[in-house]
């Protein structure tokens, strides 16, 4: 998700590239302090109990670690991580080839989990409970149900929706995540670790930089990162300071508090057409030519965050704050 400014090409590198960039340890994920010390302890705990861990659910924006997080909980317990997402899962059947080919105490990791079919959960449910799949064979009268018995297992569900994921559903999960937006110094420090790996120097007060201009958001840490590591190695010598980390931040349209031109349509259009709301979300998507779903996973929720946005019943409000941003006035009611 969230695949601004680049290319397809470039998309396909950045996916290979953030693959080894994940962390494998808790110890080496950096920030969500509540998140990993609980993980923490209940990891600990099933392991003394040797046990399978309790289902988890990772949720909160893109781009902040669940997919990560999901390998780490599997390194951890030193089991198995079976991956597949909620589209991909489009049949009980399919469900049901996965579950049994998991070894005990696996992890199987389903991403987008919001998206899960109705039919598809329902099968869900035995197994997260009970460890059990009840599938009917045959048709009509002679049709009947066999209960399968399923190797302990931990579900790790992610999704950036976690208000769309039905409440039987969530109320299996006995671990629930929500990851957060990071903090500035955690992001400094996300870059400055990924500029080890890409065995670049880095001045600190460019670390410092690029992570006020992250939205919160390692993937977008990281990728600008890589972006200005290209400008530093054909316009500079190879080394990036806080310089070079602001003219490149420049070129690549990215403001001082990191919102880029996508951000600016949204809130100008607000501003500009709808004299700073309240706004429709569809009418906005309508207006700047965007998904709304895409507005609301990725662009809403920074701008909600820090305050340049406010939802209400009827719709959608740029606040005082974002217009002395970009230096307009408030119009007055
Ligand atoms: N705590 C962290 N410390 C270091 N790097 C991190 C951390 N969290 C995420 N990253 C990096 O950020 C990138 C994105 O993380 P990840 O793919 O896990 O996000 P996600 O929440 O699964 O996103 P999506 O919702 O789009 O699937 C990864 O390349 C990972 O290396
Ligand atoms: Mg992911």
């Amino acid at each position: 998700m969230d695949d601004r400014m680049v290319s397809a090409q470039s998309q396909f590198d950045d996916d290979s590239v953030e693959g080894s960039l994940r962390p494998q340890y808790l110890c080496e994920y950096i920030g969500q302090e509540k998140v990993k010390q609980n993980l923490q302890v209940f990891i600990e705990a099933a392991k003394m109990r040797e046990e399978s861990l309790d289902h988890v659910l990772l949720y909160g924006p893109p781009g902040l670690g669940k997919t990560t997080l999901s390998t780490i909980i599997a390194n951890e317990m030193n089991v198995q991580i079976r991956t597949t997402s909620g589209p991909a899962i489009e049949r009980p059947g399919d469900l049901a080839a996965i579950l049994t080919s998991l070894e005990p105490g696996d992890v199987l990791f389903i991403d987008e989990i919001h998206r899960l079919n109705r039919v598809v959960e329902e099968v869900l449910y035995p197994a997260m409970e009970d460890f059990c799949l009840d599938i009917v064979i045959g048709k009509g009268p002679t049709a009947r149900s066999v209960r399968v018995d399923l190797p302990p297992f931990t579900l790790v569900g992610a999704t950036t929706r976690a208000g769309l994921l039905s409440a039987p559903l969530r109320d299996r999960f006995g671990v629930l995540s929500r990851l957060e937006y990071y903090t500035i110094d955690d992001l400094a420090k996300i870059i400055m670790r990924t500029s080890e790996i890409f065995q670049v120097e880095l001045e600190q007060s460019a670390s410092y930089e690029l992570a006020r201009r992250s939205r919160g958001t390692p993937r977008i840490a990281n990728r600008l990162l890589r972006r200005v590591r290209d400008f530093a190695q054909v316009e500079g010598n190879g080394k990036i300071t806080q310089q070079l980390t602001e003219v490149a931040l420049e070129k690549l349209q990215v403001d001082r508090l990191g919102l880029d031109d996508i951000d600016h349509k949204l809130l100008i259009g607000i501003i500009e057409r709808f004299r700073g709301g309240p706004v429709g979300l569809e009418t906005i998507a309508a207006t700047i030519g965007e998904e709304a779903h895409t507005i609301e996973d990725v662009y809403e929720p920074y701008l909600l965050q820090i305050g340049f946005l406010q939802r209400t019943s009827r719709g959608r409000v740029v606040t005082p704050k974002a217009y002395e941003h970009f230096q307009l006035e408030v119009p007055k009611s």
